[in-house]
């Protein structure tokens, strides 16, 4: 039995989309050096923790791969709901 050495492409740096860093390297190799673009090409971020487990390892890979300092890799945009709630919750009124 061959064990894989660990790597970039089997490090992942969101585990709800199984999105691993060799792949979030090459899209930002390709141009896609923001976090709402890697997030609409790839969903990273867009999983049951909303970005909770990736969001900032994300930034930092940007900020890495492009030199920018990391204060100015903005963050993805946050809409309501920031975290999975039950449809349940809502058609109540928040009543529970
Ligand atoms: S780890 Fe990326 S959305 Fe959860």
């Amino acid at each position: 039995m061959s064990k894989k050495e660990p790597g970039p492409e089997t490090i992942y740096v969101c585990r709800c989309e199984e999105i691993t860093l060799s792949e979030i390297h090459e899209w930002i190799d390709r141009g896609y050096d923001t976090v709402e673009e890697l997030k609409r090409i790839l969903r990273v971020g867009m999983g049951p923790c909303q970005g909770r487990g990736c969001q900032d390892i994300l930034m930092r890979e940007i900020a890495k791969k492009t030199g920018k300092p990391l204060t100015e890799v903005a963050p993805a945009t946050v809409r309501p709901p920031v975290k999975p709630i039950k449809i349940g919750l809502l058609a109540d009124g928040g009543k529970d």
